[in-house]
């Protein structure tokens, strides 16, 4: 019967068409790509249970949306405009660099800020809406 051969071939059709957009619509994750560079280099001191003076607290996507002393550092689907990225970088709006890093007093060279491809996973991510995922 030839409409079973047909009806078979358009269902693989259908599942390749399917995962095809899968790839497409792939997007970074808060807690899979961004929560765990943030709690390994943030959050030693941007937990809400450690002194923090800047009250920004990145234990996760709800606290970081709250903000912190100087408001969201966080413009939805605008990295460019986000504190976050800002204080990433090596000209800060305000305050220093981040991660604020000890050795930088002792040694500027020795400072360990997050690598390029660190920052543009957490830049991505607020692109494509700083989603909750
Ligand atoms: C050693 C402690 C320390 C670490 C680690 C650290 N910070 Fe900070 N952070 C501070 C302090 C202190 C301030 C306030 C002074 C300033 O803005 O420089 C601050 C301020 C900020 C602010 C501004 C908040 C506001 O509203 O004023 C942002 C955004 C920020 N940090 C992001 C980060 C990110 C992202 C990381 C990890 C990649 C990080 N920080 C790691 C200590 C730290």
């Amino acid at each position: 019967m030839r409409w079973t051969a047909a009806v078979i071939v358009l269902f693989a059709l259908g599942i390749m068409g399917a995962r095809a957009q899968d790839k497409k619509t792939e997007s970074t994750s808060f807690k899979s790509d961004v929560f765990p560079v943030l709690k390994k280099y943030c959050l030693p001191c941007h937990s809400e249970d450690n002194f923090n003076p800047s009250e920004l607290s990145l234990d996760s996507r709800e606290l970081l949306m709250q903000g912190g002393k100087n408001g969201v550092p966080v413009v939805a689907g605008n990295a460019n405009e986000s504190t976050l990225i800002k204080k990433l970088g090596n000209a800060p709006p305000f305050g220093d660099r981040m991660p604020l890093n000890k050795k930088q007093v002792i040694s500027e060279g020795k400072a360990k800020y997050l690598s390029e491809a660190q920052v543009k996973i957490i830049a991505k991510w607020i692109n494509e809406g700083a989603k909750d995922n």
